[in-house]
């Protein structure tokens, strides 16, 4: 499951997800808001910080992203999901 949390902290909601697809179409296709703009991590529209699970987000899912980011960021545009058996708790930015 993906746990999305906003920027106080509060769970605003957990889905399923898919490997097949990049955090922000699941994102998307669950109704979370999130910012977006290029789709292919220039802009940093997308970014979310990651809470927990890091080791189960690809980074590099599309495409590398564009500029260095701190070890706890990702822009979600380009991620994607390693394990369906686990939990990611992420957190949106903007
Ligand atoms: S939408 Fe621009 S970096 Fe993701």
């Amino acid at each position: 499951m993906i746990v999305i949390k906003n920027s106080t902290w509060e769970i605003i909601k957990t889905i399923p997800w898919d490997t097949k697809k990049t955090l922000l179409k699941q994102l998307n296709e669950s109704w979370v808001e999130i910012s977006s703009a290029c789709f292919t991590g220039i802009c940093g529209a997308c970014m979310c910080r990651v809470e927990s699970g890091r080791d189960n987000i690809i980074d590099n899912f599309r495409w590398e992203a564009w500029f260095p980011l701190a070890p706890e960021e990702i822009m979600t545009c380009i991620s994607g999901i390693k394990d369906e058996n686990s939990e990611v708790v992420l957190q949106t930015i903007y």
